[in-house]
């Protein structure tokens, strides 16, 4: 089948320029001046609109197998889909965790049947023995939380947990020999465990205390966890992807480690820089924690975003029900923690564009170039011919509402209700198929893909 999407803009080497896009079966095969397009294939039209390479979020937690009630990979490809992504990883902390190659193979299973995006899987790295065969799988990356779960027992799993810094560092050993990228969630526990006391003595469990507790002595938690992961990637050769970053101190220590050679990649993600704030916790409670981000932290992300120190936003799409964050309004810890946001993600940093926060081209940049770039998959993050025809159609003076009516995901809310904002997603190709368009998803179930590496 050939199709042309003409009359309108496609953003290629760096800009947007007037260009009609063919696309041939499942690939763009060409880039034409506008209106000398093939006569004989369909036409989508594309007038008004801008066409963006297809988002790329390496951090998503789907919740299958296991947390069926939270999500599945169809509610949460669906999710995808209608928010412009094309390609999804999901992360270990579902049940079973993912932490062998039988894990692995089952769950890609269940991906290859729901997926409506394409996508992969990142396993834990816990069991030394399993990293190689499960290189073998075509995976990414490996995922691992330094965090432990006090007062529940999700959504950090103690299985997939790493805390000590020695089994750290035999992990990263291991993982350097199959040149694979670690992603690691940092974070350190023991200072967790003795700010988060001295709020519980005085009886405070609430979700700004929380909030307070992991944002402690100006983000200690984050940055002590990020020296350690840099240094060691500095020693082991391992390939690092610090998620969550969301200090000052943080974005300074990943250009130091850069200076000296190691190979790391920074992620923040949509809470940073459009929730997170001290109103949004106390209005909200725990369905906007995730983290506490003070100002002048949320300032250094936004510069890091803008100067490329932060390399990519994911979303690190989180969805829990609403019993499970209600809970939080009395014990902030034994709500479930993070936020939901693939849906919602690219039209806010197109909102961010249109109010002049962030250019088109970093835009572009962090959500599909940069992961597709950094991870090393094969035909995305592009529209130049011959990649893959993953792409997303936007329009960049149309206003959009977010609603609780409109969410794809299985939870049915969203920590962005009642915003507003310009800048939306029309229309969404997977591989040359429509996925979503109009507010209707379309794609199917079993149309993903897993990804190839480079
Ligand atoms: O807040 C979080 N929620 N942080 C994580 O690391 C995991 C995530 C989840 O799976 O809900
Ligand atoms: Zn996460």
């Amino acid at each position: 089948m050939r199709r042309v999407i003409a009359n309108g803009e496609v953003f290629v080497e760096g800009e947007r320029r007037p260009l009609d896009l063919v696309i041939e079966g499942e690939s763009i095969t060409a880039l034409l001046a506008r209106g000398t397009g093939p006569t004989d294939a369909e036409v989508i039209d594309a007038n008004g609109l801008v066409a963006l390479p297809g988002a790329v979020d390496v951090h998503m937690h789907t919740r299958e197998p296991g947390y069926t009630h939270k999500e599945d990979l169809i509610t949460c490809t669906r999710a995808a889909a209608a928010g412009g992504y094309t390609t999804i990883f999901g992360m270990p902390n579902v049940d079973p965790p993912t932490m062998t190659t039988e894990d692995l193979d089952a769950t890609l299973e269940l991906y290859r049947e729901k997926s409506i995006v394409d996508y992969n899987h990142n396993p834990a790295a816990k069991l030394l023995d399993q990293i190689a065969a499960m290189a073998d799988r075509g995976i990414a990356a490996y995922k691992i939380f330094m965090v432990v779960d006090t007062g529940r027992t999700y959504p950090h799993p103690s299985a997939i947990g790493v805390h000590e810094h020695g089994e750290l560092y035999e992990m990263m050993k291991e993982i350097a020999k199959t040149d694979l990228r670690l992603m690691v969630h940092p974070h350190d526990q023991s200072l967790m465990d003795v700010v988060e006391q001295s709020y519980w003595a005085a009886g405070d469990r609430s979700p700004w205390a929380y909030g307070k507790t992991l944002a402690a002595e100006d983000g200690m938690i984050w940055d002590t966890a990020t020296g350690t992961l840099l240094r060691l990637a500095e020693a082991t050769g391992c390939k690092l992807h610090i998620v969550h970053t969301q200090t000052a101190r943080q974005i300074e220590m990943i250009e130091d480690a850069r200076q000296r050679g190691v190979d790391v990649s920074a992620e923040t993600n949509h809470w940073t820089i459009f929730l997170g704030t001290e109103e949004d916790i106390k209005e909200q409670g725990s369905y906007v924690l995730s983290y506490y981000v003070p100002p002048h932290h949320q300032q250094a992300v936004w510069d890091a975003l803008r100067n490329g120190s932060i390399d990519m936003v994911a979303s690190d799409h989180a969805p829990h029900t609403r019993e499970e964050k209600e809970v939080g309004w009395t014990d902030a810890w034994a709500a479930h923690t993070g936020t939901p946001g693939i849906q919602d993600q690219l039209p806010l940093l197109l909102d961010a564009v249109h109010e002049g926060k962030l250019s088109l081209a970093r835009c572009v940049d962090l959500t599909s170039a940069a992961p597709a770039r950094i991870f090393n998959i094969d035909k995305k993050g592009s529209l130049a011919p011959g990649s893959d025809a993953d792409i997303v159609l936007v329009d960049l003076g149309r206003p959009w509402t977010i609603t609780n009516e409109a969410v794809e995901s299985k939870i049915g809310w969203t920590p962005y209700h009642g915003r507003s904002g310009t800048g939306s997603v029309v229309r969404t190709l997977v591989r040359g198929t429509d996925v979503y368009a109009n507010g209707e998803v379309t794609g199917l179930p079993g149309h993903g893909k897993q990804v190839t590496l480079r």
